[in-house]
């Protein structure tokens, strides 16, 4: 089994990278951010408290993500492993991440950290609120988002650095030479697995 975490700034391209990992890995992808805006959508009484914290670009507290977490993660489905994206987000939300793979005897192989800097996070998702229309991708709230990512969840950074599972990929450039360097790093992982 291989469980990968995707990890980056909003903007970073876990979204985008996570889709083609999945085609080439046969994983299954979860991701947190993609489960609230459905839950947003359909308004229900979890997406009207999570609308909340989005809309602000604050995260959603980290009981109602530990236990959607848990929810989506289910040990008896047939695949070759797990993408996560967006998820965890706090020191303790990869604590919680850690005691429950621990549980199910499973563990993160790798923790791909997408590299980016702040002017192109910015440029990426203001062009996104223009096509798309996420309705966090404005110029006030996309701030508030990083500044959010710098004090919340960089730190989980060094929590993974010290269990030597971050890996560092240099973000910028096309979505293909990403995805090639990343490619390198997971099939690193596989070889010596
Ligand atoms: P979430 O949905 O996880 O959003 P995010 O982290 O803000 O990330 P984005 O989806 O904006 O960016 P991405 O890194 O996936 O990049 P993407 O590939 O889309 O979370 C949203 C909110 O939900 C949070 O703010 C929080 O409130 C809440 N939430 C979610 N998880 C939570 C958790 N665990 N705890 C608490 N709260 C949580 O790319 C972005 C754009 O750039 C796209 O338009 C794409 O086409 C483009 N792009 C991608 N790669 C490139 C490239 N190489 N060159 C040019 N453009 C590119």
């Amino acid at each position: 089994m291989l469980n990968i975490i995707i990890f980056g700034a909003p903007g970073s391209g876990k979204g985008t990278q996570s889709e083609k990992l999945i085609e080439k890995y046969n994983l299954t992808h979860i991701s947190t951010g993609d489960v609230l805006r459905k839950e947003i959508e359909k308004q229900t009484k979890l997406g009207k408290l999570a609308d909340k914290y989005m809309s602000e670009g604050q995260l959603v507290p980290d009981e109602v993500v530990i236990n959607i977490l848990n929810d989506l993660f289910d040990d008896n489905i047939d695949n070759q492993g797990y993408i996560f994206d967006g998820f965890p987000r706090t020191l303790k939300q990869g604590e919680a991440m850690d005691s429950m793979l621990h549980e199910k005897q499973k563990d993160i192989n790798v923790v791909l950290w997408l590299d980016v800097d702040d002017d192109e996070l910015t440029d990426r998702l203001l062009k996104r609120g223009i096509d798309s229309g996420r309705d966090d991708d404005t110029l006030e709230t996309i701030k508030l988002r990083l500044e959010v990512y710098y004090n919340e969840t960089e730190p989980l950074k060094e929590f993974y650095l010290k269990q030597g599972k971050l890996a560092k990929i240099d973000g910028m450039g096309s979505v293909d030479d990403i995805f090639s360097r990343i490619e390198k790093a997971v099939d690193g992982i596989l070889l010596n697995k």
